[in-house]
C-alpha cells in the first residue's frame, strides 16, 4: 500500500528568507533597495506583447554582446540561466561527476550542499579560519571541483582575485566556480581570469547590483568547453529557460553601467554609515564587500535581536547554525531605512 511514497525524493531543500509584504522594512534577503535603471522601465514600455506568442530566443545574442563588451571577453564564454541559482544547479551537474568530493567552504551561500544531494555530488566542507576567512592552502587537496563565493556570503569577506587564482592554478584537474554574486559592492572580479584558465567559472547575476530580483536574470563565465557542457545540460532539460521578456529587460540594465555604479557607490556609502553606527553601539562587523553586512554584539542574544526587529517590520536573517548563531546577517537599505534600522537596535539592546 502506498509503495508510490518510498519513490519520492526525499530532499532537504533550501530555505529562502522570507518574502513578507506591507509597510515593513525588508533587509533580509540582499535586494537592492533602489528602483531598477529607468531604462528598464522603457524596455517595460517598449516590450512588443506580440513577442510573447513565439518562443525566446535561445541563443539571446544582444543581451550576451552587452555583457561580453562590459567585461571584455566573447559572447560564446557567456551562459545565461533563470537567474544565477538554476545557472549554478545547471553547472553543478554538468561540471561536477568526479568520484572525489567537491570542496566549498563550511560557511558559505547554503544552496550548494542541497545541489550536491540533489544531484548526488560528493562534498566536503572545508572549514572557514577563525577570522571566518577562506584560506587557499585548504583548497590545495585531490578534489572533483571546488565552489568558492566571493565575497562569502553570509559573511560578507571579500578575497582577493590574486588568492582566488593561487586556487585555479593549484587545481587545474578540477573546475572551480566563483559566485561572485555580490561583486559589484566592492570587489574586483575574476573574470579576467577567465582566458587563462579553462577550468574556472566565474557567475553573477542580476538580482543584486542591477536591482533585478523580480525578474530572474543570470549567467556564467568560462571557457567554450565549460560553455558546451553546459549547453548540453540545459538542453537536456529546458531549453528556453530564460524568456523573453526577461531578455528584454536585462539588456537594457546590462547597458545602464552608469546606474550599476552609481546606485552600487550609494550602497557602499550607506554601509559605511550604518558599520561606525552599530560600532558606536557595541557591535563588532566583518570586513564587508557585499551589499550586506555580518554583526554581533557581546551580550546580545542574536536571535531575540532578530525576533524584536521582527516585531517592529524590521526583516534582517538570522542563521541557527554553529559558529554564526550569535550574528545577524543585514542587507543595507536606503540610508532612510537604516536609519530606522539603527533607532530599533538602540531601542532594542536598551530595552
Ligand atoms: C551567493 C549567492 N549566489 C547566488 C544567489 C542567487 O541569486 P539569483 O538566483 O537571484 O541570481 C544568491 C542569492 O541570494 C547568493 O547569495
Amino acid at each position: 500500500m502506498n509503495n508510490w511514497k518510498n519513490n519520492l525524493c526525499k530532499i532537504t531543500p533550501y530555505v529562502p528568507g522570507e518574502q513578507p509584504t506591507g509597510d515593513i522594512i525588508k533587509l533580509n534577503t540582499n535586494e537592492n533597495p533602489y528602483a531598477p535603471s529607468p531604462k528598464v522601465k522603457e524596455a517595460l514600455r517598449a516590450y512588443d506583447t506580440g513577442k510573447l506568442r513565439l518562443y525566446p530566443s535561445i541563443e539571446c545574442t544582444e543581451l550576451k554582446k552587452a555583457l561580453a563588451d562590459t567585461y571584455g571577453i566573447d559572447t560564446e564564454n557567456i551562459f545565461l540561466g533563470n537567474g544565477s541559482d538554476e545557472v549554478l544547479a545547471l553547472a553543478f551537474r554538468a561540471f561536477f561527476n568526479s568520484d572525489l568530493p567537491v570542496l566549498f567552504p563550511d560557511i558559505t551561500y547554503s544552496f550548494y550542499d542541497v545541489w550536491c544531494e540533489l544531484f548526488g555530488i560528493k562534498y566536503k566542507r572545508i572549514p572557514l579560519d577563525k577570522n571566518f576567512y577562506i584560506q587557499s592552502k585548504d583548497y590545495f587537496i585531490p578534489n572533483g571541483g571546488i565552489v568558492i563565493t566571493n565575497p562569502n556570503a553570509p559573511t560578507s569577506i571579500y578575497k582577493p582575485v590574486s588568492e582566488i587564482e593561487e586556487i585555479v592554478a593549484a587545481n587545474t584537474d578540477s573546475i572551480v566556480i566563483v559566485d561572485e554574486a555580490y561583486i559589484d559592492f566592492g570587489g574586483t572580479s575574476a573574470v579576467g581570469l577567465i582566458k587563462k584558465y579553462d577550468n574556472l567559472a566565474v557567475v553573477h547575476t542580476f538580482s543584486k547590483s542591477r536591482q533585478l530580483a523580480g525578474i530572474r536574470v543570470g549567467y556564467l563565465m568560462g571557457g567554450k568547453t565549460l560553455i558546451n557542457a553546459l549547453d548540453a545540460v540545459k538542453n537536456s532539460f529546458n531549453s528556453y529557460t530564460l524568456n523573453s521578456l526577461s531578455q528584454s529587460v536585462a539588456l537594457a540594465a546590462a547597458l545602464d553601467k552608469d546606474y550599476l555604479k552609481k546606485t552600487a557607490s550609494e550602497i557602499i556609502k550607506t554601509r559605511e554609515y550604518t558599520v561606525k553606527e552599530l560600532s558606536k553601539l557595541g557591535f563588532t562587523t566583518l570586513p564587508s564587500s557585499a551589499n550586506f553586512i555580518f554583526t554581533t554584539r557581546t551580550g546580545t542574544s542574536a536571535k531575540a535581536l532578530f525576533e524584536g526587529l521582527k516585531q517592529k517590520g524590521i526583516y534582517v536573517r538570522y542563521f541557527d547554525k554553529p559558529m554564526i548563531n550569535d550574528y545577524l546577517r543585514v542587507t543595507i537599505g536606503t540610508k532612510e531605512q537604516m536609519e530606522k534600522f539603527i533607532t530599533a537596535v538602540t531601542e532594542l539592546i536598551n530595552e
